[in-house]
């Protein structure tokens, strides 16, 4: 493959705009591999720290003119010295953070959480991400994705999927659980999936857009939808769900996953940012209710969330509505913006359908 030394990347300069800058390809050096792309999905972190503007702090603040995109999967084209394991023709997944490597979190395979301000650099974020032809990225970062999985599927792996994937190993989920998710952004229609894949049975879910909520109905990952504890309770024997995530971030959203869960029930919280009204009292001490919080995942769980994609023949692909073309990106984070649609992808070469 003609590799070429020049490319255009996707920046989000933080007013609802995407601009294009011209990138040198960049040359692996040891222990890198160049990525070519083939799929790069959106996240509403994205949306709600880069692209309206540029409100992260720390880990989650955008370095201006970074190429944007956490979220790529694709093939490598070129290895540099040292790499160990990955080589040229590999079709890989990228962990969305790159880590120090030697902190504790890092060894704990959570470079999500990296305490290294020197090394810790998200792609997208901090580093160049994944809306671009090729993507350099280091061996350490790097998952394989099974030939049965697609790069579309791959993309969704390590933030969306992963996400909820480490919030449900939180909580655990089993065929025994009621579980209500709200939020039926694509990070609630992958926890959905994944729920339905582990045996769950009565599955609910809560949105504000009725978009979003007839989404899940048609892929037939809710065979109901809420606004209130009191629908909830109707469809659980009055009891309230076994298992709750909130994935909305929004304060209502929290509350009805935590009041609409029953005693010794357990609720993850995975959307981020905004607040939360509890009273302690009756929403969570006299009904023995656990409230995890869960962030991201570790490298190794997902390796584990890849095996079992293909064991369970799940594609996260599927929730994948619309997809464009990289000189297309600005119509593909305006309509992700919207927040009425599913996954929405930026797409190279055989990935482009
Ligand atoms: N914890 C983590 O590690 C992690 C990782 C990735 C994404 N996230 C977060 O997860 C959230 C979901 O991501 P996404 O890509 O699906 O975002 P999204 O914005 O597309 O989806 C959020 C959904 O919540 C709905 N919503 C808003 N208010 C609501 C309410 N009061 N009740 C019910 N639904 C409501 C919206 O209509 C929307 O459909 C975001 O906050 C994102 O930042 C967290
Ligand atoms: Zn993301
Ligand atoms: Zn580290």
């Amino acid at each position: 493959m003609n590799i070429p030394t020049m490319m255009n990347g996707a920046i989000l300069p933080g007013n609802s705009t995407v601009e294009f800058r011209n990138f040198e390809v960049p040359v692996p050096k040891h222990g890198e591999v160049l990525v070519r792309t083939k799929a790069s999905t959106i996240c509403g972190s994205d949306i709600r720290c880069i692209y309206r503007e540029h409100t992260g702090k720390g880990p989650e603040g955008y370095q201006k003119g970074m190429i944007a995109g956490h979220e790529p999967a694709g093939q490598i084209v070129a290895a540099g010295p040292g790499c160990r394991r990955f080589k040229t023709g590999d079709r890989v997944i990228i962990y969305h953070i790159s880590g120090c490597g030697v902190c504790n979190d890092c060894r704990r395979g959570y470079m999500i959480s990296c305490t290294s301000d020197q090394y810790r650099r998200a792609y997208g974020w901090q580093r160049n991400g994944g809306m671009a032809p090729y993507i350099l990225a280091e061996e350490k970062d790097l998952v394989a994705l099974p030939d049965t999985l697609t790069y579309a599927d791959g993309a969704q792996v390590a933030c969306g999927f992963g996400t909820v994937y480490e919030a449900i190993e939180k909580v655990g989920v089993c065929g025994n659980d009621a579980v209500l998710v709200v939020g039926l952004g694509p990070v609630g229609l992958a926890c959905l999936m994944l729920c339905k894949a582990l045996g769950a049975q009565k599955l609910i879910g809560a949105d504000i857009s009725s978009e979003r909520t007839e989404l899940a109905m048609k892929l037939g990952l809710i065979e109901a939808s809420v606004k209130s504890v009191e629908e909830v309770r109707k469809l659980t024997n009055n009891l309230g769900v076994e298992r709750a995530f909130d994935c909305s971030a929004a304060d209502a959203g929290r509350q009805l996953a935590i009041r609409a869960t029953r005693k010794w029930g357990k609720i993850a919280l995975v959307g981020e940012g905004g607040g939360m009204t509890v009273n302690p009292s009756p929403d969570m001490i006299h009904d023995q209710k656990t409230v995890y919080g869960s962030w991201v995942t570790s490298i190794w769980r997902m390796e584990e969330l890849v095996e079992r994609l293909v064991r369970w023949n799940i594609h996260p692909e599927t929730l994948i509505t619309h997809r464009f073309p990289l000189d297309s990106a600005a119509k593909a984070y305006a309509l992700a913006a919207e927040a009425k649609c599913g996954k929405v992808a930026v797409c190279f070469d055989e990935e482009l359908k």
